[in-house]
């Protein structure tokens, strides 16, 4: 399928300078970085984000279109000066369009004069066989979710039998030369524990980047519970009976990991980095640089955000350019401190992490 984008002429080629705005709050922030969901839908239940049954899933005609996404992606690349894209969802691999989407963003270019960077949050179902095909449509990099090794654990958290598909697709992302390639791992009490050392030990050995996460109150409220969360400090604990850690030297930028380097004690040979991302207890708000965009056209200016920006009303009525960017850059504008999840007035956002984009 081909993405029908010649409507919307590249601002390159229009007559005269196009005007370019900065997606900045008053705390200084610029955001360069968009995460764009690409679906609600997942074939995955994790229970930290979705009830067993899923959830009302998004009405197709209130999903953006593929014209609508790419028109959006032009905007923000090459004109409110977004350099990183991240597709995620729900499940990003389940909209088909996926390649083209991909491939259109890399042929976008950012106020650097360059193709953004792009990338893919995906729980690994099916990427075993999209990988290659992917990586020839411009994907530069990869996170996958894997929560266990363990079969049985594996499925009880994602409620899937799924564990052999994932481990597959970890193997052909890094086949394919997709780099890095992280693996995503939120620890939840009383159900990955014990699964942090394994994870490092298969991490290290394979190559790919472990990161693990905080558990966020962005699924069914019932699941996260702030008084018995496994926290930054507990999984380095945990991480210090089998390896010899030290702080990474890698620099930390906006990237919300605390790298650690890590030596296996009983095989010093094998090392690498491990990141520890402390979403909750020690949030990194202030280097936020990230803007977002639901699967139905609304920008959010934060995963915890209490309000949203209607882009997609924008782009069905008949709105400029122009006048898309200042709705973006407003909103992006009110754009709180912080999250505030240990504050005791915090409220968890209406809408879940697979509807967000995480
Ligand atoms: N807390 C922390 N991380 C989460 N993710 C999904 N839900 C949560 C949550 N409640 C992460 C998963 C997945 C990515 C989309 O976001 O690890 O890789
Ligand atoms: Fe699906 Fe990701 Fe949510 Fe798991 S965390 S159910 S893989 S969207």
């Amino acid at each position: 399928m081909n993405i029908d984008t010649a409507s919307y002429p590249s601002p390159r080629e229009a007559t005269g300078e196009p005007s370019r705005l900065l997606l900045q709050d008053t705390f200084g922030r610029v955001a360069r970085d968009l995460r764009v969901s690409l679906t609600d839908k997942c074939n995955l239940r994790c229970t930290y984000c979705m009830p067993a049954e899923g959830l009302n899933w998004l009405a197709q005609e209130k999903t953006l279109s593929d014209e609508e996404v790419c028109r959006l992606l032009r905007i923000a690349v090459e004109r409110l000066g977004i350099r990183h894209l991240r597709f995620t969802g729900g499940e990003p691999l389940l909209r088909r369009s996926l390649p083209e989407i991909i491939a259109f963003a890399s042929s976008l270019r950012t106020d650097e004069g360059r193709a953004p960077r792009t990338a893919l949050t995906t729980n690994g179902l099916g990427l075993d066989k999209r990988a290659a095909e992917l990586v020839d449509a411009g994907l530069d990099r990869v996170n996958i979710s894997l929560d266990s090794l363990d079969r049985h654990r594996y499925h009880v958290l994602s409620r899937r039998d799924r564990l052999d598909d994932v481990l597959a697709s970890i193997d052909a992302a890094l086949q394919a030369g997709l780099s890095p390639v992280k693996i995503n791992t939120v620890v939840m009490p009383g159900s990955n524990e014990q699964d942090i050392l394994p994870l490092a030990h298969f991490a290290l050995r394979t190559g790919a980047q472990l990161r693990f996460i905080e558990q966020m109150p962005l699924g069914p409220p019932e699941q996260w519970d702030r008084n018995i969360m496994i926290t930054a400090r507990d999984i380095v604990e945990t991480l210090a009976k089998d390896f010899e850690l030290s702080p990474s030297s890698t620099p930390r930028g906006s990237a919300p990991a605390e790298l650690w380097t890590a030596v296996e004690r009983d095989h010093p040979h094998h090392s690498g980095e491990i990141g520890v991302i402390a979403a909750v207890t020690h949030p990194f708000c202030g280097d936020c640089d990230r803007s977002r965009l639901t699967a139905d056209g609304f920008m959010r200016n934060c995963l915890f955000s209490r309000s949203e920006t209607d882009l997609r009303s924008l782009l069905r009525s008949g709105a400029s350019d122009e006048e898309i960017m200042a709705a973006w850059a407003q909103g992006m504008a009110e754009k709180k401190a912080g999250h505030g999840i240990d504050d005791r007035s915090f409220i968890q956002p209406q809408r879940l992490m697979s509807e967000i984009g995480g």
